[in-house]
């Protein structure tokens, strides 16, 4: 039984030795050419390989990401078990990015960039935490974790799910009716829903415009939830003040796109949160562990639901 590590080479020598601590009768490859296909039990990947199918024994396929949408699930025999990635380096740098990209914008630092710029000394007026209303989209591991983060600022907050919620301090919303409620009441809207046929293409022209005027974005989902076209539409009617955006589709942005040098977008390139090999490792040996033991691995994909 072989756990076969298909990424780079930097975190597969961390999982090594993670593997050869905690389970050392767990033979670890990190060359596909290598290894018999047929003693493969866990895969880990960011993408599906072309020729999953000489695994013929594969148990779990794990991500190597937080993300699946990059795998064709479909592809992948019903029998394997599916696990995102569930580990508390993916939290900890998606909370920092998530403070970060909102804290700019309630305190209008893309406006003070280009301010600097045009050498202008002139304050715009502050608004207060308790007046800036923040709404995460998604309230899974990531979104329940970011409004942890925020809740000590002050902002009233809410977030928006599939099913219902409850979490102290915040309002949690669901369904359709629930999304136009957190849209109408959000200052400052981030995105971290997975994507899935339901939410690709949900931050478009429709949704911007339930926005209060003057709100927000922080896109840190996937590229293909965000229309590139309404966004900039948004931004330069003045409907919203500014963005801050680190998933776009595709990527990388290509040469020219208006999103570079947009004045009201801070950009950065996917780096919002990165799999950490240490706590990344711990996670999938507990995984297996559970496994072993006859249980449901944490972050198990529902492929119903596609996340
Ligand atoms: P989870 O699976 O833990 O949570 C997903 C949340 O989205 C759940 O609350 C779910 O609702 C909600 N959701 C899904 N579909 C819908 C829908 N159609 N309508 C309403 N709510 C919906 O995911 P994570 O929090 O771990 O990660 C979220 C995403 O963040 C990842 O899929 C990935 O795309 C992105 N990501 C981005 C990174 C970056 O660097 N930019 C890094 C890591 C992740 P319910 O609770 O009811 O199921
Ligand atoms: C992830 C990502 O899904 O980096 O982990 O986007």
């Amino acid at each position: 039984m072989t756990f076969l590590f298909n990424s780079d080479a930097e975190r597969g020598a961390i999982f090594a030795k993670a593997f050869s601590r905690e389970l050392p009768d767990i033979p670890f490859a990190t060359d596909p050419a290598a290894v018999d296909p047929e003693a493969v039990r866990y895969l880990i990947t960011w993408t599906v390989p072309e020729d999953l199918s000489r695994y013929s024994n594969l148990e779990i396929l794990f991500s190597i990401g937080a993300g699946v949408d990059q795998f064709r699930i479909d592809a992948v025999p019903p029998h394997v078990q599916v696990v995102r990635m569930v580990e508390d380096g993916i939290i900890r740098m998606m909370q920092e990015y998530v403070t970060l990209a909102v804290l700019a914008l309630h305190r209008n630092l893309p406006a003070y960039l280009e301010r600097q710029r045009d050498e202008n000394w002139q304050a715009i007026a502050p608004v207060q935490a308790a007046e800036r209303r923040v709404g995460v989209l998604g309230l899974g591991m990531l979104g329940t974790a970011v409004l942890d983060r925020l809740m000590p600022f002050g902002f009233p907050l809410s977030g928006w799910s599939r099913s219902p919620h409850e979490i102290e301090g915040v309002k949690c919303l669901n369904g359709r009716n629930g999304l136009d409620a957190l849209l109408g009441s959000t200052d400052i809207l981030i995105c971290l829903l997975p994507l899935t046929d339901e939410t690709r293409g949900l931050l478009n022209a429709q949704l911007f415009a339930r926005l209060p005027a003057g709100a927000a974005l922080v896109h840190v989902g996937r590229g293909p939830q965000l229309d590139h076209q309404a966004l900039l539409q948004a931004l330069d009617s003045g409907h919203l003040s500014g963005a801050v955006i680190d998933v776009t589709d595709p990527e990388p942005l290509p040469a020219g796109h208006s999103f570079w040098r947009h004045p009201k977008i801070l950009l950065t390139p996917h780096i919002a949160s990165v799999t950490q090999p240490e706590t990344a490792a711990k996670a999938v040996i507990e995984n297996i562990k559970r496994h072993r033991s006859g249980l449901e691995p944490f972050g198990l994909v529902d492929r119903g639901r596609g996340y």
